[in-house]
């Protein structure tokens, strides 16, 4: 855990959910942590937990697409803590809707959450990363920045972002010679409040507790703590990315081998892979 161990780590969306659980892992594995949200409630669980660990913890409400907080913030963190080594930039959220009922406001509302405050926390502490001589950037992108799907136009255009966005920067770091290690998380589903705050495009014909009930029981099957031991065990090794549960480990398999036909082996389609899987869904409703 020397990894871990007296390094200063800062996670934004410690309130809820895999950034809180990546708190609090940190903290048991002998960091100081530096925790932020908009959901101040959470937060402050979050703080608790971490006193009742012993972690060292400053706590500030900080919305991640506020650029110029950001910078305040973590010339804060650094005067604080006297150094900082790690960020999460964790802090995210979705809106369902296909593009054409999506409105632009919930669009821009999920690019500016999840692409721009990944850039405005990379950009705010790399300085204080590279000073430290001992910096890791860890961006948490999704399943679906690996895989496309349909109805989530604006969250999958984000995270396959964030996932560019964090591949080029790993390789900046080794060009120019920093001493900062830069890791992609890709999860799968994670049992969180995600679901319920996701947004719902008018006419999506999407009931908003039968879509909370199918992510609960048939989307989210990894646990908070089990995604945050993944990926910490992830960053321990300076991966470049790190793939989260069963489901997300599958989706890459899927998109490599069928490449960009994946989502006929998905959906089903006019190409001889889409025909294969409808033959045999056929023979598989046909033998239940
Ligand atoms: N849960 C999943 O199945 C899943 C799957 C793939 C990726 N992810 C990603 O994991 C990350 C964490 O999500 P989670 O599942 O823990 O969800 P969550 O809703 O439990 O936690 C997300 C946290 O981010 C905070 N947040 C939202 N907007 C913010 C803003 N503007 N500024 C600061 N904080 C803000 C929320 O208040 C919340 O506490 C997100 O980036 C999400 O896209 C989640």
């Amino acid at each position: 855990m020397h990894k871990f161990a007296g390094k200063v780590a800062v996670v934004t969306g410690a309130g809820s959910g895999i950034g809180q659980a990546l708190a609090i892992e940190l903290g048991r594995a002998g960091a100081s942590l530096a925790i932020s949200d908009v959901n101040t409630d959470g937060l402050a669980q979050t703080e608790e937990q971490l006193k009742a660990i012993g972690a060292p913890v400053k706590t500030d409400r900080l919305d991640v697409t506020e650029r110029e907080a950001f910078q305040a913030y973590a010339d804060e963190v650094n005067d604080h803590f006297g150094k900082v080594n790690q960020i999460y930039n964790n802090a995210g959220l979705t809106h369902i809707g296909t593009l054409e009922l999506s409105d632009f406001k919930d669009i821009e509302r999920v690019i500016d959450v999840d692409f721009w405050g990944v850039v405005n926390g990379t950009k705010a502490f790399l300085p204080h990363l590279i000073a430290s001589g001992d910096g890791h950037v860890v961006n948490i992108s999704s399943v679906l920045g690996v895989m496309a799907l349909p109805g989530q136009v604006a969250y999958v255009s984000a995270k396959f972002a964030v996932r560019g966005f964090t591949e080029a920067l790993r390789q900046e770091m080794a060009a120019a010679g920093h001493r900062v290690g830069v890791t992609v998380v890709h999860p799968g589903g994670v049992k969180t409040s995600f679901g319920t705050n996701a947004g719902v495009a008018e006419g999506m014909g999407i009931d908003h507790d039968e879509m909370l009930e199918n992510f609960d029981q048939q989307v989210a099957k990894t646990t908070p703590q089990q995604a945050a031991q993944t990926i910490l065990a992830a960053v321990g090794k300076n991966k470049a990315r790190v793939l989260v549960g069963a489901d997300a480990k599958s989706a890459d398999l899927l998109v490599r081998a069928a490449s960009n036909s994946y989502h006929e082996v998905l959906f089903g389609g006019p190409g001889v892979l889409g025909r294969v899987t409808t033959f045999g869904r056929r023979m598989l409703a046909r033998m239940r």
